[in-house]
């Protein structure tokens, strides 16, 4: 059986790990990576392979940045003659970036199946490009992996027969329970050499909608500012963040603005942080999972889960909001949250089942016929 994995992005490398894994130990599967190149720089995706153990990509597709339109055609384009020559009986997908979109486009047009892992999630939200690559990917997919109930959900009233959905659980979290201790121990070593403070809040911020317009990037600078005053602010920085913050002017000031993190010294450091301020999608579940408070920098969330059982709470840009939450925490009154059912370290183990299930299931049936 031929299985081609498609990344692109920083966020796909930790859901690829578990799952390459899982189906490295089954008889008769030839896996193939594919890396798009959506991310190049060693630091967004190089140290991520290596910690992860994830093989060096046999093909790298290198379309580089580029605004939507072109990254995700110039994706299609260079994968297409790759589908056709190999032919792979399935091609899984991961997430919700412009490489995963661009992917299911081309391989449903050549009938090739698709597995889309963290299916589901749906913020209600189109002004982000990742909901318009969710719900585009979740019609054209054939297997849709879900983290939660309520993606079950979300894909059954969008009509997707519920024999095509799979609660498998969060895949991303198979990655952080398998790294944790290593990440716990780094994280001693480095602050004794680092003189990292005792508290401090973590911070990232990547989405479009909070750094690419100077005056709303300004506002939330000035808040981190702010929270500097009582906790010291470590802000491990996007490479768009950076030059959003070096083209509009700004002055981080007293903020330790620090280059992206590798996975294990970000987990660390996720794991003893007193709180997390972010506008990621997946650092609120993992947050959600080390019982770690998270403030979210948006109105929404694909993932209500951290908010409903977890300990992520939406703070918007409401600065007084941002405010009394961070109080509450100084003052010890954290969210106390559950970790969602599933988030058990073993997602990628139940697709790999499934994903070969299926296969053997359409050998019979074309056999049977
Ligand atoms: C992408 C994903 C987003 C994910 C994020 C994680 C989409 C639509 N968005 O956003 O869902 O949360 O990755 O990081 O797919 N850049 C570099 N070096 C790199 C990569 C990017 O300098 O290795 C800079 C470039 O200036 C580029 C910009 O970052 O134009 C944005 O990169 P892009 O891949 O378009 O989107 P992200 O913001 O990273």
């Amino acid at each position: 059986m031929k299985i081609f994995h498609i990344v692109g992005a920083r966020p796909n490398f930790m859901k690829v790990a578990p799952v390459l894994n899982a189906l490295s130990v089954r008889e008769n599967v030839q896996q193939t990576l594919i890396h798009t190149g959506q991310h190049y720089d060693v630091k967004m995706s190089d140290v991520f392979f290596h910690e992860l153990g994830i093989p060096s990509p046999d093909v790298n597709l290198a379309v580089g940045s580029g605004t939507h339109a072109k990254q995700t055609a110039e994706i299609m384009i260079r994968l297409e003659p790759i589908v056709i020559e190999r032919a792979p009986h399935i091609v899984l997908v991961y997430g919700d970036v412009n490489s995963t979109v661009a992917t299911v486009l081309v391989c449903a047009k050549l009938g090739v199946p698709v597995g889309h892992v963290e299916a589901g999630l749906r913020s209600f939200d189109r002004t982000m490009p990742e909901e318009i690559n969710r719900l585009v990917t979740d019609q054209l997919a054939d297997l849709l992996f879900t983290p939660s109930e309520d993606g079950d959900e979300n894909l059954q009233r969008e009509g997707i027969p519920a024999e095509k959905i799979f609660r498998v659980g969060n895949v991303m979290i198979d990655s952080l329970v398998r790294l944790l201790p290593v990440a716990q121990n780094a994280l001693t070593q480095k602050s004794k050499n680092d003189g990292l403070p005792e508290r401090y809040a973590l911070v990232t911020l990547h989405r479009p909608a909070n750094v690419d317009d100077g005056v709303t990037l300004k506002g939330i600078l000035e808040s981190l500012l702010e929270v500097n005053r009582d906790l010291a602010v470590v802000f491990p920085a996007h490479p768009r963040t950076r030059q959003r913050i070096a083209d509009f002017g700004l002055n981080p000031g007293q903020l330790r603005v620090l280059d992206p993190l590798p996975y294990i010294d970000f987990l660390g450091l996720q794991s003893r942080a007193t709180v997390v301020i972010t506008d990621s999608g997946g650092i609120q579940e993992e947050t959600t999972y080390l019982g770690v408070p998270c403030l979210t920098v948006r109105e929404n969330t694909e993932r209500p889960v951290t908010v409903s059982m977890g300990t992520n709470v939406l703070v918007g840009r409401d600065r007084e909001k941002l405010r009394a939450e961070l109080s509450r925490v100084l003052a010890g009154k954290v969210k106390k949250g559950t970790v969602p059912p599933l988030w058990d370290g073993h997602a990628g183990e139940r697709i790999a089942e499934i994903v070969v299930g299926q296969q053997s299931r359409a050998r019979s049936q074309v056999g049977s016929t």
